[in-house]
């Protein structure tokens, strides 16, 4: 009995074992065959009852098939992990590279450095505020009137009652007076935040460069000089610019200037709006009151300041049409840059 179920089950393994292809399938043969409660087990089992005087050859048999079969797990066992192990170490040499991407500093930071490194050139200090401001800093202290439009919900996106988000980064220089004695001489970049209607030519969140330069007799032809070096090393040096009277509550006398179109070369066109010229920044003389507000002497310092968005400076030094491409993160446009 026992001895024609050996004969059954080596039959079966041989034609189990030679079909295998895999880790897995061999698994399952060891648990099939070579395991505590498998096929080889059971038939040990069975020695028990086969009688006295043939229990030798047939556990000579069993033993035989015990061996056979472990020997050829081992053996199908050992080939297969070798496989494993060099298809793990194949390096194909003939399949492309990889290729790594570098980023690029976005045109925006490249302009803002640009910016930076002219006026760092003109002894101007680099200083940053908070984009979460108080009402005061943004409007009062810059002698802004409490109906002041500005001031409306419209443009102003409020967090709180005495709490927005800064409008301009003009309050980083109430923080500077506040914290620092004259001489001071600085530009101040970041973003800003105004809630208006979204369109080519305005986005509800813009870099800015705030300038201020306060000392004993700073004049308004030092602020028209530094500006206009300021424009012709950042646009060209055989610029047309002019100064136009404007107005800000945190300066008097206040101008806005404007350079030649560059790409109409002051014939007029769509992007300087038939005027030939291109608004670039606003300026002026800081405003006596100002100085009340951070506890200057207005009688014994004068000073200068400007602000200009680096968007619109972006714009038209690259020919850019409509601002949202600045933040819309599109890769085909920030590769050209
Ligand atoms: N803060 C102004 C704005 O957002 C820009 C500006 C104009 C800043 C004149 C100044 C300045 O410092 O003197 O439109």
């Amino acid at each position: 009995m026992l001895t024609e179920e050996i004969q059954q089950i080596r039959k079966e393994s041989d034609k189990d074992f030679s079909s295998v292809e895999d880790v897995r399938k061999l698994e399952e043969l060891r648990i099939k065959y070579l395991s505590r409660n498998g096929l080889l087990a059971q038939l040990f089992d069975g020695l028990k009852d086969v009688p006295k005087e043939e229990k030798p050859s047939v556990g000579k048999d069993l033993n035989e098939l015990r061996k056979s079969l472990t020997e050829k797990y081992n053996s199908l066992k050992s080939s297969l992990d070798d496989k494993a192990d060099q298809s793990k170490d194949e390096i194909d040499l003939t399949l492309p590279g990889t290729k790594r991407v570098i980023g690029s500093k976005h045109i925006i930071i490249q302009t803002l450095d640009e910016i930076k490194s002219i006026f760092k050139g003109m002894g101007f200090s680099v200083f940053e505020g908070p984009e979460l401001e108080s009402d005061y800093n943004n409007f009062g202290a810059l002698n802004f009137p409490h109906d002041h439009p500005a001031r409306d919900m419209q443009d102003t996106f409020f967090v709180s009652k005495d709490f927005l988000l800064r409008t301009h980064t003009s309050p980083v220089q109430v923080r500077i007076m506040n914290k620092y004695k004259p001489p001071v001489r600085a530009i101040m970049p970041g973003l800003a935040y105004r809630n208006e209607a979204i369109n080519a030519r305005s986005y509800c969140v813009f870099h800015q460069v705030e300038g201020l330069y306060v000392d004993t007799d700073v004049t308004f032809a030092e602020l028209k000089g530094t500006l206009v070096s300021f424009a012709k090393q950042f646009y060209m040096d055989d610029l047309k610019y002019r100064f136009r009277p404007s107005f800000f509550p945190f300066t008097e006398p206040s101008a806005e200037m404007d350079i030649t179109c560059f790409i109409c070369k002051g014939q007029g066109c769509k992007i300087c709006k038939k005027t030939g010229w291109l608004e670039i920044l606003g300026c002026g003389m800081v405003d006596p009151n100002v100085f009340k507000n951070v506890g200057y002497d207005s009688e014994k310092y004068t000073g200068y300041a400007f602000g200009m968005g680096i968007e619109r400076i972006a714009l038209l030094k690259y020919g850019i049409d409509d601002i949202r491409r600045f933040f819309e993160n599109d890769l085909r446009f920030l590769k050209q840059f």
